[in-house]
C-alpha cells in the first residue's frame, strides 16, 4: 500500500471505536465477543499508524456515559482492558510505543487503575508513537477538571481569575502536551461525537465510515489519511489566504 504525503499525513489521530455491539450481533455472538475482536482492530491501527508515519493516536475506550450499560458489559469490559494490558504492554514498549491512559482514572478499581499507571510509567521514555487510551473519559468531564484547576490556582493566589484565557484553560485539558487533534474518525456509522475530545475538536477534520470498528483495517486507516490529504484548512482563514501561505 502505497503511503501519502508525508507532509498531509495528519499527525494526531483520534478514533471513537464504535460498532463493536452491532458487529457482534450481526454474528449471532453477545455483544462482549465484539469487544474483544475490536482487540485486534486496536493492534492493527497502532501498527499502521507506526508504519504510516501518524505521530500520536488516541483511542476512546470507554465513556464516562458508558457505566451505564448493563453491569455484566461493563465487568466485561473491565476484565478486556485488564488482560489487554498485561498481555500488549511488552510489544507496545519494544515498538517504542509511549501509553497514555486519559480520563477519570479514578473511578477504575485500584488492581486496574496501578497497571494502568505502571504501563504509563514504563513507557514513558518511548516516542515512536505515542497512544492514548480515554477511559471513562468524557469531553465535558475534560473540560470541568481544566477549569477546576484553575479555580485551584486562583484560590491559592497564583493566578488572578482574568489571566485565564483560552491557550491556559487549554494547557489543563487532557492532550496539551501533544501536537493538536489533525484528524478525528468515527466508526460504526453513527456522525456525532458523543462526548469525546470537545475541546481538542475545534479544528479537527472530522471523518465517518460504516465500517464496524472489529473491521477496521489497514485500507480503512488508509482511506481516512487520504480523506484528510484532500481537504484544505483554513483555520478562519480564506482559501486565498491558505494557498499563498502553501
Ligand atoms: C464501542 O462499541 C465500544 C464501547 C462503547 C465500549 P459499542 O459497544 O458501542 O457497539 P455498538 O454501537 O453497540 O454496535
Ligand atoms: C462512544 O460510543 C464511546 C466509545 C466508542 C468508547 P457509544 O456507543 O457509547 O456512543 P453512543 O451511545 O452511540 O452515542
Ligand atoms: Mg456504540
Amino acid at each position: 500500500m502505497t503511503s501519502a504525503d508525508p507532509a498531509r499525513v495528519p499527525r494526531h489521530v483520534a478514533i471513537v471505536m464504535d460498532g463493536n455491539g452491532r458487529w457482534a450481533k450481526l454474528r449471532h455472538r453477545p455483544r462482549t465477543f465484539g469487544h474483544n475482536a475490536g482487540r485486534k482492530a486496536v493492534r492493527a491501527t497502532v501498527e499502521n499508524c507506526l508504519k504510516h508515519g501518524v505521530k500520536v493516536l488516541t483511542l476512546f475506550a470507554f465513556s464516562s456515559e458508558n457505566w451505564q450499560r448493563p453491569q455484566d458489559e461493563v465487568g466485561a469490559l473491565m476484565e478486556l482492558f485488564v488482560r489487554a494490558l498485561d498481555k500488549e504492554v511488552d510489544e507496545l514498549h519494544g515498538n517504542g510505543v509511549r501509553l497514555r491512559f486519559v480520563g477519570d482514572l479514578e473511578s477504575f478499581e485500584p488492581g486496574l487503575r496501578q497497571r494502568m499507571l505502571a504501563a504509563m510509567n514504563r513507557t514513558a521514555g518511548n516516542d515512536a508513537l505515542h497512544l492514548n487510551i480515554a477511559v471513562s473519559y468524557g469531553g465535558r468531564w475534560d473540560i470541568v477538571q481544566a477549569a477546576r484547576k484553575a479555580a485551584e490556582a486562583v484560590a491559592r493566589g497564583e493566578l488572578r481569575a482574568d489571566q485565564i484565557d483560552e491557550k491556559l484553560l487549554g494547557q489543563w485539558t487532557c492532550l496539551s502536551e501533544l501536537p493538536p487533534l489533525d484528524l478525528f474518525i468515527r466508526t460504526g456509522g453513527e456522525c456525532r461525537v458523543s462526548n469525546f475530545l470537545l475541546w481538542q475538536l475545534a479544528y479537527a477534520e472530522l471523518h465517518f465510515t460504516d465500517t464496524l470498528w472489529p473491521d477496521f483495517d489497514e485500507a480503512s486507516l488508509k482511506s481516512a489519511i487520504d480523506d484528510y490529504a484532500r481537504r484544505e484548512r483554513r483555520f478562519g482563514k480564506t482559501g486565498e489566504q491558505v494557498a499563498k501561505k502553501a
